[in-house]
């Protein structure tokens, strides 16, 4: 084997030929379509689940994790923006990957964004199980707590001896061959359901999409007009109630809030003007959504104390507390929509990455095959469905949240530092298309590095323990990583953007937990088996 091969790149121009050479997709989508896509993708669970554990561990306060995960989504969408206009290909950050990295990068990329996109569709489809379940119910269908609920909770909550729905889902289970069946339906319908619009367009998908956005705004801004009547300034106070680290506690529930402006870069083939339109498409939808979760999270934990947050529809307990029941109906629909939209983006995104490893040779044939009457991704489309439906019989929402959220910074960190490593583009910008300003990093950064590491240690915050006096192990890396950049940067006059991403997206993933790591580590080994079995031969590259 040799190890060159690894690295080996896929050219920029080769890139350029991929869009060129007729995928047969078609390019209908302008730069209004991509801002809704961006939006479609990233208000969803997180939006209407997860944010309600985040508000509990973090008090009012998380509105901080919300800026930081902000910022740390704002840089590496200018480095997406930035690899858009000089990679306009499908792919998204497997193809930027390729480019800059090389093959083994790119396919551990391909590998991680496998869990962003379908893994972290398996979470969204849970929580719209949820509110789905709450909303037929005011309809007066009731589904048998067994087919509303997934195994693993199920069981726990049992043995814990946890009065609820999910105890009693495992008490009324039917029995076949002495296993239990209780499985989540309604995830698993909208799953199929969406598997199925995916595979028949992409103009149905967009229009369908473009529907979707237009409800959950109207309705998340009700939410906030409506809750906002009743915040009471009280309730926030303490507004950290326990400490920077129960704030950080909510770090995979936050950033995954976030997660779905980088969708938009997967549809580059069918953007009209991908080197204009993809650019403002993710970096408005971010805008808008960042105003939104920030109101948001300042409108729940004003209205409730942030100790009644820790539900799993957060949005239909505050009004419920306040008595206010008609609004628990809207709020059910827009999460009902909201979460199909989320679903029905990532369900989109995923065959075209795998459409790109397969035209690189990292997949086989199959996956980039276009449906002739359809013309979309066929097989992948399906395979996206199966990965998405087969989990939801054996995983729990926490273990998704947690592997989605590590398995997509990894992904972020990438993609910066990709565009740390490529020649700096010293083209005038041309007019319509992106340019990443350029800020030379070599003083600023390791300026801030000083400064940042002195107050730390004057205001003797521990540098690398816990509260308990255990080693914070992912912090010490952060700091040995945040030192390292710092001297390349000013070695190598780094641009200031790319690095900050890269700095704000490690940091973030020191809140990742130990579990996650060791997770995340398994998972990438399989992927490299995976790799050296089949892509690393069959490689488009091999000559
Ligand atoms: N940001 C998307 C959501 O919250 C993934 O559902």
């Amino acid at each position: 084997m040799a190890l060159a091969n690894l690295f080996r790149k896929k050219s920029v121009h080769a890139t350029h030929s991929d869009e060129g050479h007729g995928t047969g997709l078609h390019r209908v989508l302008t730069v209004r379509d991509l801002t809704f896509f961006g939006i479609a993708a990233i208000i969803g669970a997180g939006s209407f689940s997860s944010i309600g554990s985040a508000c509990f561990s973090g008090g009012p306060a998380v509105i901080f994790l919300f800026i930081i995960c902000a910022i740390a989504c704002g840089f590496t969408a200018m480095c997406y923006a930035e690899f858009a206009t000089r990679v306009p290909a499908s792919g998204s950050a497997y193809t930027y990957a390729y480019v800059s990295f090389g093959e083994l990068s790119a396919w551990i990329i391909g590998w991680a964004l496998l869990m962003e996109y379908s893994i972290g569709n398996i979470y969204v489809a849970f929580s719209w199980s949820g509110y789905f379940v709450n909303l037929i119910e005011a309809l007066g269908i009731h589904f048998p707590t067994w087919l509303t609920n997934n195994y693993s909770d199920s069981h726990q909550a049992f043995l814990d001896g946890i009065a609820g729905k999910l105890s009693n889902a495992w008490v009324s289970a039917p029995n076949v061959l002495g296993l239990k069946i209780i499985f989540d339906l309604p995830a698993l319908m909208i799953n199929i359901l969406v598997t199925w619009l995916v595979y028949v367009g992409t103009k149905e998908s967009r229009n369908a999409s473009n529907i979707m956005v237009m409800i959950k705004l109207a309705i998340i801004l009700l939410v906030i007009i409506v809750g906002g009547m009743y915040v009471d300034i009280d309730n926030w106070t303490p507004f950290m109630p326990n400490q920077f680290s129960g704030v950080m506690a909510g770090v995979s529930g936050v950033f995954f809030a976030y997660i779905g402006f980088d969708a938009v870069s997967t549809l580059a083939e069918e953007s009209k003007n991908p080197q204009r339109d993809l650019p403002r498409g993710m970096i408005y939808s971010l805008i808008i959504c960042t105003i939104i979760f920030i109101i948001l999270a300042l409108v729940l934990t004003g209205m409730v104390s942030y100790t009644a947050l820790n539900v799993s529809d957060p949005l239909a307990e505050v009004f419920a507390l306040k008595g206010i029941k008609w609004m628990l109906f809207i709020v059910s629909i827009a999460a009902v929509v909201a979460m199909t939209s989320v679903i029905l983006v990532f369900q989109m995104g995923q065959p075209r990455i795998w459409m790109a490893m397969s035209r690189d040779g990292l997949l086989p044939q199959k996956f980039s095959e276009i449906h002739p009457k359809y013309q979309t991704p066929a097989f992948s489309t399906l395979i996206t469905g199966l990965v998405v439906g087969i989990p939801i019989f054996f995983t729990t929402p926490k273990f998704v949240l947690d592997f989605t959220s590590i398995g997509t910074l990894f992904a972020f960190v990438l993609v910066c530092g990709g565009i740390l490593v490529l020649p700096r583009n010293t083209a005038a910008k041309e007019k319509g298309k992106f340019k990443m300003p350029y800020i030379n990093a070599k003083f600023i950064v390791p300026i801030i590095t000083l400064t940042s590491l002195l107050l730390i240690y004057f205001n003797h915050v521990s540098l690398i323990r816990n509260d308990d006096g255990s080693f914070n192990y992912p912090m010490i890396v952060f700091y040995l990583v945040w030192i390292a950049i710092a001297a390349l940067s000013f070695i190598k006059n780094y641009s200031l953007i790319p690095v900050l991403g890269l700095l704000s997206c490690c940091y973030l993933l020191t809140g990742m937990g130990w579990t996650n790591w060791v997770m995340f580590s398994v998972w990438l080994v399989i992927g490299l088996v995976v790799y050296f079995i089949y892509g690393y031969r069959k490689s488009k590259l091999n000559v």
